[in-house]
């Protein structure tokens, strides 16, 4: 019998269950860009209530709804700080520059996740004509399986409203962060002017992201999104994974949390030298490994029963000779496969 793939590399991996592909091919649908579609109005309705947002606007990915937030906070010429770690800025081609010419101001996530204040506060630009205006604050919640404190957020919305600045969330995992805090999404989502919501990371939709905002906001979104070519017509068909994701596989996150904390626990415990875990908040566990034992075990998990693993993080310095992969838990992985892996750890660093 072929082996099962256990797939670490992230949780947009997830394939759809059964029940998430019958709804989806017995979707009552019509054309989103005139409005028509029944499920697509119904997802976008039911995740403005969830979330405590007046309107939401359903595209294909994450990418796009936090491109079009910036675009919709910021004009040409203008400026967002942003974590030099986040998603905003160095995973999504440069997009806010290529097609918004909206420029980032990076500056490095401290350990948390958090963006220090201080330094955003010194980021400011001032009204000067040499100067980019600067108008928004984006952070990232969970950033790189962290949660953002509550108490950082009131303290970055007081932050941005004292300064005149809007703040944007990317929510790609918020539910993940509310469900590791025992609160609703909402307690997150309503201190953002904006937030991008994806479906299709644990949440197991196979496409899908979400941008929340207030009436205006998200009418001015509408129309971005149509430039940049998302506009959708019989999009009820994917709408209707998103309301089963969002009615059904909230909770479910715990699981993966679990999990990442057993398999941290587990993999601490067989005390290898050689191997490093950080602490877990979510669904995402970070191994550091030395380098000379990098690509070896990678090969090895792959090559014993198909355990794939992210592609190994950036050192923090080019003198550093250790190296963090990034296991991701999710729907699709379950106890018996991470005892398997464990299992796999274990024999790799016995032989
Ligand atoms: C934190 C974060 N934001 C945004 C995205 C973008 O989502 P998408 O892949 O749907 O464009 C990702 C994707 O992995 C992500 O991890």
């Amino acid at each position: 019998m072929k082996n099962k793939v256990i797939d670490f590399r992230s949780d947009t991996v997830t394939r759809p269950c059964t029940s998430m592909r019958r709804v989806m091919a017995e979707a009552d649908v019509g054309d989103d860009v005139y409005g028509d579609d029944p499920t697509v109005n119904r997802l976008e309705d039911i995740a403005a209530e969830m979330m405590g947002h007046e309107s939401t606007l359903f595209c294909s990915s994450g990418t796009q709804t936090n491109l079009l937030a910036l675009m919709g906070h910021c004009q040409r010429g203008d400026e967002y700080i942003v974590g030099g770690n986040a998603h905003t800025y160095k995973y999504e081609g440069g997009g806010a520059a290529v097609l918004g010419s909206i420029q980032p101001q990076p500056i490095t996530f401290e350990s948390d996740g958090t963006i220090d204040l201080t330094k955003a506060k010194a980021a400011i630009k001032e009204d000067d004509f040499h100067f980019a205006r600067t108008r928004l604050l984006a952070l990232e919640n969970t950033t790189g399986g962290k949660v953002l404190p509550q108490s950082y957020i009131a303290k970055a919305k007081y932050f941005a409203e004292e300064n005149n600045l809007a703040l944007h969330l990317d929510g790609a995992r918020v539910a993940n962060a509310a469900v590791a805090q025992n609160i609703s999404i909402a307690d997150i989502a309503t201190q953002f002017d904006s937030l991008s919501v994806c479906l299709s990371k644990g949440l197991g939709a196979p496409i899908g992201s979400l941008l929340c905002g207030n009436k205006d906001f998200i009418h001015e979104a509408r129309r971005l999104r149509k430039m940049l070519g998302g506009g959708m017509r019989q999009a009820g068909v994917i709408a209707a994974a998103g309301i089963f994701a969002l009615e059904n596989n909230v909770q479910r996150l715990q699981d993966d949390h679990d999990n990442a904390e057993y398999f941290a626990e587990k993999l601490t415990a067989l005390g290898f030298s050689e191997m490093q875990i950080c602490d877990v908040q979510t669904n995402m566990v970070f191994v550091t490994l030395d380098d000379r034992h990098l690509l070896p075990i990678c090969n090895f998990l792959k090559n014993k029963n198909t355990i794939l693993v992210n592609d190994p993080q950036e050192k923090e310095t080019s003198q550093q000779s250790r190296s963090t992969v990034r296991m991701v838990m999710h729907k699709d992985i379950s106890r018996a496969d991470i005892d398997m892996t464990l299992k796999h750890f274990s024999t790799y660093f016995d032989q």
